[in-house]
């Protein structure tokens, strides 16, 4: 598991999300690195690709929900990056359904998937919380 305690961002309903997204990518990831060919991958990778798909933007929704109730004074910029993301998944997606997706290209997209969600979860993320907390405390 790839979750760290310190991603939490106090809102359980985003912490339970980025927890899903977490374990379905270290699962993910693991299978990559296991030793069997790569053709017997493929399901697996359809499968995440397709969860992403979905989950993200199921999930990006719903942060840019609660972003919208608190009046997060960050939503534009947080909406453009979760932008940029989603579309990175569908050039993934693009990409397996022309039957082009190599070892090559999973291992790029586990990586990318990875380094992504450590940085935005990491970080972008924790602004809300911290505009969450620092909210409550004046109320
Ligand atoms: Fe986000």
């Amino acid at each position: 598991m790839m979750w760290k305690e310190r991603y939490r961002v106090g809102v359980d309903l985003i912490d339970e999300q980025h927890m899903e997204l977490f374990k379905r990518l270290s699962n993910f990831i693991q299978i990559v690195q296991n030793d069997i060919p790569w053709e017997k991958k493929m399901g697996e990778v359809q499968e995440t690709l397709d969860f992403m798909a979905d989950y993200v933007v199921y999930h990006f929704d719903d942060e840019e929900k609660l972003q919208a109730e608190i009046n997060y004074p960050d939503i534009e910029i947080h909406k453009e990056a979760h932008r940029v993301f989603k579309e990175g998944i569908n050039d993934y997606v693009k990409i397996f359904e022309q039957g082009e997706f190599t070892e090559e290209k999973i291992k790029e997209f586990s990586a990318k998937l990875m380094a992504w969600l450590i940085m935005h979860v990491g970080k972008m993320d924790q602004k809300i919380g911290q505009y969450v907390r620092e909210k409550g405390g004046q109320a």
